[in-house]
């Protein structure tokens, strides 16, 4: 960027990647890891080990699996058993990242044991289980976390930052373009009922509500399936989110995950009263309403696995400062509650309003 010509926005790393907690806080906390399968292998594990946590427990029915993870990250304690795990004291956080069908009695029993539960998303496959786990958590006094990691990914953060300062002004369109290709036979995802909206959307819905920092009070939803695909239900979907008159806002996500052209393509479009902001994964630009060329950023960091060292690090900041983590359980109701209807509205052809706050 040059200096003599270009506007007064710097963005350096460390205002966008996420980064640890101070080490006091990361030693005062030993994590337990519930369900050792592919994303807490592939992305819990190797993210907590660079950020420097601890974790000092794990457990997978899966008869092994839990030992070859123990050995493979020096974990020193693991378990088929949940009671196991859960009378440890020195456990003092359970990381869950076991299917969402899974969830909702490991959730009664681990709040019932009172540890504290950051959980993976998707949160829920209904409402009434995101509501009732929300419930045995707050009558437990324990809180609870949903793993959005999404927010801590560096593009998102970097966007956030061009918002905190106020540089767009009046926030009116959120548009998010995503198109790839995850219809993959023997995959569990394909298997899995409204996956494009529910389990992989609920990022980008969540994301919606990190930008805007508003409530949609309306969604409308369109989706089809395609000749021969394999996945039980629709892997392209147009969602519209509605804000109140006042807001005087409207948000669009779409996402095509059946893409047969070899391509990845991912943005976020936000503009602004006084200017837009896109982003990549890999790059941010600013174009302002005031003349000045845009400014071009390339970013550093990534999603996987940085993010999810992001999300446990506000799981342990929350915890040391006695708050209610970002993301929490009942935040979390508000994405589902977007995602279920904008399930409804793409199967009804109608708009589904939501219920006011
Ligand atoms: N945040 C993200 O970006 C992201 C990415 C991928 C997956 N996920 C989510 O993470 C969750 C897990 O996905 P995955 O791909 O790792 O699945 P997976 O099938 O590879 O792993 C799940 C594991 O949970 C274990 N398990 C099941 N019941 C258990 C119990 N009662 N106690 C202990 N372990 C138990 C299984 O044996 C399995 O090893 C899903 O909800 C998925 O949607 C999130």
């Amino acid at each position: 960027m040059d200096e003599d010509t270009g506007p007064a926005f710097r963005l350096e790393p460390a205002d966008y990647r996420p980064s640890p907690p101070p080490p006091e806080v990361r030693a005062r906390y030993g994590i337990g890891l519930v369900g050792c399968g592919g994303i807490a292998r592939g992305a819990h594990l190797p993210a907590y080990r660079n950020f420097g946590y601890r974790v000092v427990a794990c457990c997978d029915v899966a008869p092994g699996l839990a030992e070859n993870t123990a050995h493979e990250f020096g974990i020193p304690f693991a378990t088929t058993e949940l009671e196991a795990l859960l009378a440890r004291p020195d456990v003092h956080v359970v990381d869950l990242a076991v299917h969402a069908a899974q969830r909702p009695p490991l959730v009664e029993r681990i709040a019932a044991a009172g540890k504290p539960i950051l959980s993976q998303k998707p949160f829920a496959l209904n409402m009434a289980d995101a509501e009732h786990m929300v419930w045995a958590c707050e009558r437990a006094n324990v809180p609870l976390m949903i793993n959005q990691q999404a927010r801590w990914a560096p593009a998102h953060r970097a966007l956030r930052r061009v918002l905190d300062l106020g540089l767009l002004g009046h926030l009116y369109s959120v548009l998010h373009i995503h198109r790839g290709f995850q219809d993959v036979p023997g995959s569990w995802y394909v298997a899995l009922e409204h996956f494009n909206i529910l389990d992989h959307g609920i990022h980008f819905i969540d994301l919606s509500r990190f930008f805007t920092g508003a409530e949609p009070v309306t969604v409308k939803a369109v989706t089809t399936r395609i000749p021969g695909q394999v996945a039980v239900t629709p892997m392209i979907y147009t969602i519209g989110l509605e804000y109140a008159p006042s807001a005087e806002l409207m948000a669009t996500l779409h996402f095509n995950n059946i893409v047969r052209a070899p391509l990845h393509e991912y943005r976020w479009y936000l503009d602004g009263t006084l200017g837009s902001a896109w982003a990549s994964p890999r790059e941010l630009v600013l174009q302002l309403a005031d003349g000045q060329p845009a400014q071009r950023f390339a970013l550093e960091g990534n999603w996987f696995n940085e993010a999810f060292g992001g999300s446990m690090g506000e799981m342990l900041s929350a915890l040391s400062e006695g708050r209610e983590p970002a993301t929490s359980g009942r935040d979390n109701l508000r994405s589902v509650r977007i995602a279920y209807a904008a399930v409804e509205s793409s199967e009804s052809g109608r708009a589904v309003a939501l219920p006011p706050e």
